[in-house]
């Protein structure tokens, strides 16, 4: 099969990885890709929200399938396109895409559908947000309406705070179009973690569960980022959570959003907070999550190829999905001053000393004019590794991790520190 990954970024690194693995791929095209997916297939310099250029591409390419990486262009209504020109393709609609794209249209469809989430309201005025804040008898959570690369959502300990998440999105739009309408939540405490599924609209598959960490220092410190590290399977998850999560949260959304109208075909992953009362949404993403790819793929054990086409073909209950048992454990590598203002261009060195089976997976990444491999985004690399427990896979992508070097890289030292700790040492003493 000749396909074509739209998307540059560590996930799409790792899809690429895997999708080199199908003995069913013929040739592979990523638009436009990065240094990582060039050693897969080859890269094509079109922008992922050129919807032209990518129709144009599928063409050119005679594309048996299309997939799709990144949330901008899904909410967009890339995939409406490309099915329109007849390629069939693994990702979302734009109408069951605003699942993510559009915080309110998420939090009326749970309502809907009884999905258990955060007390919420949506405001276009910056002045009702702020007196809404002002008498809320709880602790908010600021959200840019649209999409923002995880970077729209600000978790307030007090009202000034929350007031000024409100001037910065709604006033200075610090978000763009994405922070014109913002969402008030009322804040949870607990631990999260991410929910993948494949879904083809009707059937659900779900994957193991992972764990990212979005602030971008040590112990949850700092603003948060599109995401630090990661880990699966959380040793801290009961089963029954995780049931009631597949049952009550995923499955349900599919379900409402199939009645809706607007069936989901790709990856649905909702982010949850565990609370002392239980599971609850804090967002759903129509798409595989990043930095949760890097650490869920080298976990599966059947063919992604064979998965993304009977998405695109709705026949997923025809194929297996089964997953590995060993732990994964990814720690991201970024520039210095992200997720605030960083410099591009530096050299990055080490990356052919890491060991056979570890995974750099490149995300903010490229190539200078000489050749050299160099830093060209915030979160630059993605180091994987594997091992028995999260414990032993931890230990050796840390191990690996100290040998790639670039200027002032920096990194969370705390990644999965927490993967086994029990649920109920978590919540103890937090507020409810
Ligand atoms: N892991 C965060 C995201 O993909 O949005």
């Amino acid at each position: 099969m000749n396909v074509l990954l739209v998307g540059g970024g560590g996930r799409e690194h790792a899809i690429a990885w895997r999708l080199a693995q199908s003995p069913r791929l013929s040739k592979l095209w990523i638009a436009p890709g990065n240094p990582g997916t060039a050693a897969f297939g080859e890269n094509v310099e079109v922008p992922v929200m050129d919807f032209d250029g990518i129709v144009a591409l599928a063409e050119r390419v005679r594309a048996d399938l299309v997939i799709v990486g990144p949330d901008d262009p899904l909410g967009a209504g890339i995939v409406d396109r490309l099915t329109a020109a007849g390629f069939p393709t693994f990702g979302p609609s734009g109408a069951a895409a605003q699942i993510e794209a559009s915080k309110s249209f998420a939090n009326e469809l749970m309502a809907t559908a009884g999905i258990a989430t955060s007390v919420s309201a949506s405001f276009d005025d910056p002045d009702a947000a702020k007196a809404y804040v002002r008498s809320a008898p709880y602790r908010v959570v600021v959200k840019a309406d649209g999409l923002a690369l995880g970077k729209g959502v600000t978790v307030c300990d007090d009202v000034a705070q929350a007031e000024a998440a409100i001037d910065a999105a709604m006033r200075d739009r610090a978000f763009g179009v994405a922070g014109a309408r913002v969402v008030i939540e009322e804040r949870m405490y607990g631990r999260e973690t991410s929910a993948h599924a494949f879904s083809d609209g009707v059937t659900v598959r779900h994957m193991p569960f992972s764990c990212d960490h979005k602030p971008v220092f040590d112990g949850d410190l700092g603003p948060n980022t599109g995401g630090m590290g990661v880990y699966t399977p959380p040793g801290w998850l009961p089963e029954a959570a995780a049931e009631a999560i597949r049952r009550d949260v995923t499955e349900r959304a599919i379900r409402a959003l199939a009645e809706a109208g607007r069936p989901f075909r790709g990856v649905l992953y909702p982010g949850l907070m565990l609370a002392a009362d239980g599971p609850r949404v804090v967002e759903f993403n129509a798409r595989f999550g990043d930095p949760e790819t890097e650490v869920l793929l080298p976990r599966l054990r059947s063919d992604l190829l064979d998965i993304c086409d009977a998405v695109a073909h709705q026949r997923l209950a025809d194929v297996p999905v089964e997953w590995d048992e060993a732990a994964s454990v990814g720690v991201m590598m970024a520039s210095p001053g992200y997720p605030g203002a960083y410099p591009r261009g530096a050299v990055i060195s080490g990356v052919e000393d890491v060991d056979r089976d570890v995974q750099v997976f490149f995300a903010g990444a490229g190539r200078d004019e000489r050749g050299r491999l160099v830093t060209n985004g915030g979160r630059v690399l993605c180091v994987v590794a594997q091992g028995p427990t999260v414990a032993e896979a931890r230990e050796r992508a840390y191990d690996n991790v100290k040998r790639i070097s670039f200027e002032g890289a920096h990194y969370r030292t705390d990644i999965a520190a927490r993967a086994d700790e029990p649920l109920a040492v978590s919540l103890a003493g937090l507020p409810r």
